[in-house]
């Protein structure tokens, strides 16, 4: 499974990017406005920091099928590289899909909560769909089990459309999506560091440190 981050912000974003295995960063407008800064700058900035092989994926604000072809072909030739245009499931976006997919502009369908939605969309073409784990577990549905029916059709039908899961709260979530086959998942910043901690790390590490300077002091291998 592969990690994207989830968010706009800039110091995350560098942070996760020079720490850990991520492929690519996910925004939506709703991430992109906490920012409150001047969107291009935010974008060519993200792009900056990733380069330009991990994939970008910025979400359409617009609602007609033609302005969203439109703002994604404007936002690839802003951002250049590795890019995906996030389109909310609806009628109109998946009329974009169909015309982006003509273009070679590739689609994230997002706002995905069933898998019924999940499989139109790719049949319209997108590359990834982003089912909603966490506010589908807050309505007390399952989130994860949606995620692997939606893995399991795409692997009935030999579909090529990835599921990029989204929406998580919990290390526990990114886990069990993990064991369902889930292609991507895109996840908070903080989250990163739950998915690495472990209450024996510490003792483990100290134990090694403790052990070597009881017999080399301060020497380190380099000083052989
Ligand atoms: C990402 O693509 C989604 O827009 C995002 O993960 C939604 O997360 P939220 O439910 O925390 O807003």
């Amino acid at each position: 499974m592969n990690y994207l981050i989830d968010t706009a912000n800039l110091e995350d974003i560098r942070h996760c990017n020079e720490f850990y295995p991520i492929s690519g960063v996910t925004t939506n407008p709703t991430l992109i406005a906490k920012e409150k800064t001047d969107f291009i700058a935010l974008i060519k900035e993200i792009r900056n920091i990733i380069g330009p092989e991990k994939t970008l994926h910025i979400q359409t604000v617009q609602e007609k099928a033609e302005k969203m072809v439109e703002e994604a072909v404007f936002i690839k030739n802003t951002v250049g590289g590795a890019f995906c245009i996030k389109i909310p499931i609806c009628e109109e976006g998946l009329k974009a899909t169909m015309m982006l997919k003509e273009k070679g502009i590739k689609v994230t369908m997002t706002a995905i909560f069933t898998p019924a939605q999940a499989l139109m969309a790719a049949k319209a073409g997108a590359s990834y769909v982003a089912p909603y784990v966490n506010r589908l577990d807050n309505i007390i549905e399952d989130g994860v089990s949606v995620v692997g029916e939606i893995v399991k059709q795409f692997a009935i039908y030999g579909l090529d459309c990835q599921v990029l899961a989204a929406s998580f709260k919990s290390c526990e979530q990114i886990h069990k999506c993990a064991l369902s086959g889930c292609h991507n998942a895109t996840i908070d910043a903080h989250l990163f560091k739950g998915l690495i901690t472990h209450p024996m790390n510490d003792a483990a590490i100290a134990g090694f440190a403790k052990d070597w300077k009881a017999v080399y002091g301060d020497k380190s291998i380099l000083d052989f």
